[in-house]
Order: C-alpha cells, then sequence, then structure tokens
C-alpha cells in the first residue's frame, strides 16, 4: 500500500477516488474483513465465534477496550450502563416537541445530538474519564431513546428502563411493556435480538462509520460524531437498507406480481429499482453475517409460531437472484439487513424501527471507531481534496 499524503507531499499529485472504493482513509486495529473470503473478524475473534458465544456488551467491551473482558470487568461495566439509563426529565419532553409522525431515526439523532446540552461535563474529548463517561451514557441511553421514539410513534406511555433487567430484556420491556400489565421476558426474542445487535456491532470504514470519524476528527464531542452517523446510517444504500427490504417484499406481496418478474425488472434497471439488500462494496462472495442471520430467520420465525409469506418470498428471490448471470457477474449476494427486516417484524417491530436497531447494534463500534482516532497522534482533521472542474475564471458582466 502507499501512504497517498506523502506521495501527494513529495510529487504534488492529487488522486481521485470517488465513493473511496481504493483508498483506506486510517490505519484501524478495530475490525478485520476480507471482502473475497467473506471474513469478518472483531478484535481477531471470528464472527461466527462472536455471535455463538458472547453478549452484546461484551461485544461492545471487546470493540472499545480491544480484549475480552474478565467476568469481573463485565460485571462493572454493565452495572454502569445500568446506571446510566435514565434519561433526564427535561429531554422526555422534547419528543413531545416532534411530530408523531416523524421517523425514528430523526428523532433518534436530534436526542442523541441534545445529550450533549445536558451532560456538557462529559464533552472534552481530551479528558479520558469525560470519553469513558460518554461512552457509558451512550450506551446505556440510546436503546431508551430508541424505544421512546418507538412509543412516541404509537402514542403509548414512556416506561421507565428497569435496571433489573438485562440489556436485551430491558430495551424489549421497554417497547413492548406496559403500564397496566406486568412484562413477560420472552428468552427467544432476547436471544435472536442479542445475537442481530452483535452482528451489527463494527464493520470497519463503513459511511456511518467514517462520518462519525470525519466529524471526531474536527475534535467535535463524541454525542455529535455519534448523531451525525446515525444520520448516515439512516440512508436506503446503508442502514436503512433493512427498512427498504420489507417495503420491497410487501410491495411484491401487494402487486401479486412474481419474484421472476421483479427480478427482471431490476435486471433492466427499471426506474432504478435494485434488489435491495442485495450487494455490498467489500463482500464479494457472501456475507457472512448474512449466512448467521438466515439461520436465525427460521429458527426465530418457528420459535414466535409466526409464518410470515415475506420471508418465502425473500427466500425464493435469493434463489433466483442467485442463479442467475447479472447478480453472479456482479457478484452480487445477499447482505445482512437481508434477512433481519423479517425477524424483526416477526418479533413486533414495526418497519420503521428497523434502521433504529441497526444504530443501536452500530453504535459500540462507532465509539471504538471514534476513540481510536481521538487518541491517534497522527489524526488529523478530515479534510478530501477535489478537483475543480468548473468555469475558469471570468470577468464579472459590466451590463449586469
Ligand atoms: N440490485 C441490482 N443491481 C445492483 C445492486 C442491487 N442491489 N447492487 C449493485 N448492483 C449493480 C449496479 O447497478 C452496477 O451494475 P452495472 O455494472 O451494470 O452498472 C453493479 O451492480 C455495481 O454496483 P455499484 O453500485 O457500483 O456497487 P457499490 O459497491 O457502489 O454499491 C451497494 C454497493 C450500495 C451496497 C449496492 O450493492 C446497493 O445499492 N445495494 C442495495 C442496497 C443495500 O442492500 N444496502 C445495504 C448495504 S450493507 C449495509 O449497509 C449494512
Amino acid at each position: 500500500s502507499i501512504d497517498i499524503s506523502t506521495l501527494t507531499k513529495q510529487t504534488g499529485l492529487t488522486t481521485l477516488d470517488q465513493g473511496f472504493v481504493n483508498t483506506a482513509s486510517t490505519k484501524s486495529e478495530i475490525t478485520y474483513i476480507d471482502g473475497d473470503e467473506g471474513i469478518l473478524r472483531y478484535r481477531g475473534y471470528s464472527i461466527e465465534d462472536v455471535a455463538a458465544n458472547a453478549t452484546y456488551l461484551e461485544v461492545a467491551w471487546l470493540l472499545i477496550y480491544g480484549e475480552l473482558p474478565t467476568p469481573d470487568q463485565l460485571g462493572e461495566f454493565d452495572d454502569k450502563v445500568r446506571h446510566h439509563t435514565l434519561l433526564h426529565e427535561d429531554l422526555k419532553r422534547f419528543f413531545s416537541a416532534l411530530p408523531h409522525t416523524a421517523h425514528p431515526m430523526s428523532v433518534l439523532s436530534a436526542a442523541v445530538s441534545a445529550l450533549s446540552t445536558y451532560y456538557e461535563d462529559s464533552l472534552d474529548p481530551h479528558d479520558p474519564e469525560k470519553v469513558e463517561l460518554s461512552t457509558i451514557r451512550l450506551l446505556a441511553k440510546l436503546p431508551v431513546i430508541a424505544a421512546y421514539a418507538h412509543k412516541k410513534a404509537l402514542g403509548q406511555a414512556f416506561l421507565y428502563p428497569d435496571n433489573s433487567l438485562s440489556f436485551v430484556d430491558n430495551f424489549l420491556k421497554l417497547n413492548f411493556g406496559n403500564l397496566a400489565e406486568p412484562y413477560e421476558v420472552n428468552p427467544v426474542l432476547s436471544k435472536a435480538l442479542d445475537r442481530l445487535l452483535i452482528l451489527h456491532e463494527d464493520h470497519e470504514q463503513n459511511a456511518s462509520t467514517s462520518t462519525v470519524r470525519l466529524v471526531g476528527s474536527t475534535e467535535a464531542n463524541l454525542f455529535a460524531s455519534i448523531s451525525a452517523g446515525i444520520q448516515a446510517l439512516s440512508g436506503p444504500l446503508h442502514g436503512g437498507a433493512n427498512e427498504a427490504v420489507l417495503t420491497m417484499l410487501g410491495k411484491i406481496r401487494d402487486s401479486g406480481e412474481s419474484v421472476e418478474k421483479f427480478v427482471e425488472r431490476v435486471k433492466a434497471k427499471e426506474d432504478g429499482v435494485r434488489l435491495m439488500g442485495f450487494g455490498h462494496r467489500v463482500y464479494k462472495n457472501f456475507d457472512p453475517r448474512a449466512r448467521l442471520v438466515k439461520e436465525s430467520a427460521d429458527a426465530v420465525l418457528a420459535d414466535l409460531g409466526v409464518n410470515d409469506p415475506l420471508l418465502d418470498i425473500a427466500k425464493q428471490l435469493e434463489e433466483v437472484a442467485l442463479g442467475d448471470d447479472y447478480f453472479v457477474e456482479r457478484k452480487l449476494y445477499p447482505n445482512v439487513d437481508f434477512y433481519t427486516g423479517v425477524i424483526y417484524k416477526a418479533m413486533g417491530f414495526p418497519t420503521r424501527m428497523f434502521t433504529v436497531l441497526f444504530a443501536i447494534g452500530r453504535l459500540p463500534g462507532w465509539i471504538a471507531q471514534w476513540r481510536e482516532s481521538n487518541v491517534d497522534p497522527k489524526t488529523k482533521i478530515g479534510r478530501p481534496q477535489q478537483l475543480y472542474v468548473g468555469p475558469d475564471a471570468r470577468s464579472w458582466p459590466v451590463d449586469r
């Protein structure tokens, strides 16, 4: 590899790489991906091992601090996160100022941005103790904000976090519990959600993580950087794809169009229609997360007793696409988002919450990447070059 900044200084050359297809923006010790072989590792551990053995907070610790936690370290971390779950009562009123029709991703980003107004005592990116406090606050409060965005859309009362529950059960209760009845933990849901969150925890320099690092490179605070990352994730070509997949499956079901016909329209690039949940910038063989999610989909739906025709449509789409030269030649395979929506739907989440769940999953990765960049003495403010292709200098028209 070539260190472009050195080369640029030596030669005055500028490289043009739209979409950063071939340009590394940083060195990182956190996540390794081999897109040709379908390999994903967090701090050296394969995603298959991590998903089979760890919990969300354990993986968060691994990503942020670099090693697996001891039982004591994990216990202390878990306690700290539980301790910080409450939202300031004024911040709860912030939700009333937003329309109930607001997209929960916009609510999430706005509320995380607002955290920097409530917690000015932990904003300084140069003070490790404050960075630590912001880290815990975010891990604790993002799920609560997410659940309140959900409840707000439903017009239902917000519940207080129940810190006797695990991280995931607390989140599920905040979403699906109500004030009238006691909440019953469903271990099938808890395990499935924990696994899905783990699969999303980091994915090196994707668009939202690069956004978090770029904003962080200006020495903006952690809340501001994460709020920007949430907005970047919301786009349908990134995290918003899980929502777009379900919308696509629903349209196929409602129109009665055959899967084959739909695939023909995708291949003809009719109105720019894409097979959502297919293709990936890095994985050109298969997405190892998609394989794990697909395994979960059948199990979760069976356990919950849900028989969803959308899952059948998804399976048919996969089969037709994988047997078609258009997709094979372009190395387009299902990505992590292809089956997640079907599972989230079976759990009872509305479609508009899907990308919010992705954001909760990705939070530890964003934090780990922000912190890695923050303590790296080589970090510079991110400032891409451009190639100017506009008009040459011209005279201001005298008769204007
Ligand atoms: N359906 C149909 N055709 C596709 C798809 C798709 N999902 N994805 C790529 N292609 C085609 C393109 O039209 C292009 O064809 P061409 O060579 O004839 O012009 C070729 O494959 C290459 O596509 P690019 O857009 O150049 O690939 P890129 O690496 O830039 O894009 C991306 C990757 C954005 C993920 C793309 O595959 C896509 O739009 N997928 C659908 C959205 C999606 O599922 N996003 C989630 C990504 S994973 C995540 O964020 C967690």
